[in-house]
């Protein structure tokens, strides 16, 4: 595809023409990331102008992580139910900023899919110009499945079929896989468009690039830290920037293992499984590399039984996950 032609590729029409790959597609895919991508614009413009708008701040509560709510991650969660509500295919909300999930019809009357998001990630950067995003998950609810949309969304009937995430950083990059491989847009401000940068990005086999909070080393399990200590001896680079969907964008250009792993203070870790670990191991795996929860543990493997369950995260580079694999099977 020629550089021009590539980019007057719109995330819409790359979608519905992968779609028309697929017979019976029937183009639900495009609606929705068509509400995300609406959403993301208007949540970019607003992380864009937060100390214009003075929406810098929290809201003086917490959500149900127990976490300070910033005014800007109440904000994208409304911009974003707002954009996702008007869509008839879609039978509930889950986001990290509400307890339960927002019903919007059944699965009788339509409702075949639900959306799993973080509106606002990394939020705690946003005062510093630091990137932040919003990671989705699209779950195909099982069909026949019975009860809440809470067991509906849970059931393992339940499939995992689209994951994304939009990166607010010096310039609003969205990046998504329906399961056909990982898809790269760049919000082109002069027409309003994501357009298509990069086809099948694959995340490179090694670099020797890790990413973990470092200062709670005494915390982690001892495997963490033979192999930290294993890093050091083998010229090994740190990076960490404190924001998930900031941190998981480099490694998956440019290598390496991005580490959330489980202390003595959060024996599960702090990521959330279902709009966090779970969409982002689907691009890694889409893109070539592995993502797991402990040694022999694929993240995509474990079964969440709630909501906000959290999850121990070990993804990026397959060979640099083997690394840290071999010190979690020796603990
Ligand atoms: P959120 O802003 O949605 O609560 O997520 C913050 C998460 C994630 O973005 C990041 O990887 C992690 O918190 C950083 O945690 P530490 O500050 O403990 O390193
Ligand atoms: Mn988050
Ligand atoms: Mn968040």
């Amino acid at each position: 595809m020629s550089k021009i032609q590539q980019n007057l590729m719109s995330l819409q029409s790359y979608v519905l023409a992968e779609e028309r790959e697929y017979p019976g597609a029937t183009g639900d895919f495009s609606w929705i990331l068509s509400a995300i991508s609406l959403a993301s614009k208007s949540i970019g413009n607003k992380v864009r102008r937060a100390r214009i708008e003075d929406v810098l701040g929290d809201m003086g509560d917490t959500n149900v992580q127990g976490e300070q709510q910033q005014k800007l991650d109440v904000l994208s969660n409304e911009i974003i139910k707002a954009c996702l509500g008007s869509r008839a295919n879609i039978g509930a909300l889950v986001s990290e900023e509400d307890e339960t999930p927002t019903v919007l019809r059944s699965h009788q009357d339509g409702g075949r899919y639900a959306v799993l998001f973080d509106p606002l990630d990394g939020s705690s950067n946003l005062d510093v110009s630091v990137g932040v995003g919003t990671i989705f998950s699209i779950v195909r609810l099982g069909d026949g499945v019975k009860g809440s949309p809470e067991d509906m969304i849970l059931n393992p009937a339940s499939r995992q079929v689209a994951a994304g995430y939009v990166l607010y950083g010096s310039s609003s990059v969205f990046v998504v896989t329906t399961g056909n491989g990982v898809h790269m847009f760049v919000l082109d401000n002069s027409i309003g468009s994501f357009v298509l940068v990069k086809e099948n990005l694959r995340i490179p086999e090694t670099n020797k690039i890790y990413s973990i909070n470092e200062a709670y080393a005494d915390r982690f399990p001892g495997g963490y830290r033979d192999y930290l200590k294993w890093a050091h001896d083998n010229g090994y680079t740190s990076r960490y920037i404190g924001s998930m969907v900031a941190d998981v964008h480099r490694t998956l250009i440019k290598g390496g293992v991005f580490i959330y792993p489980q202390t003595t203070d959060r024996p599960e870790g702090k990521l959330r499984y279902l709009y966090e670990a779970m969409p982002m191991s689907m691009l890694i795996e889409q893109a070539g590399g592995r993502s797991i929860a402990a040694a022999d543990t694929r993240l995509l493997d474990v079964k969440p039984k709630s909501l906000h369950e959290r999850i121990p995260v070990v993804m990026g580079s397959s060979e640099e996950v083997q690394n840290v694999e071999r010190f979690l099977s020796e603990d």
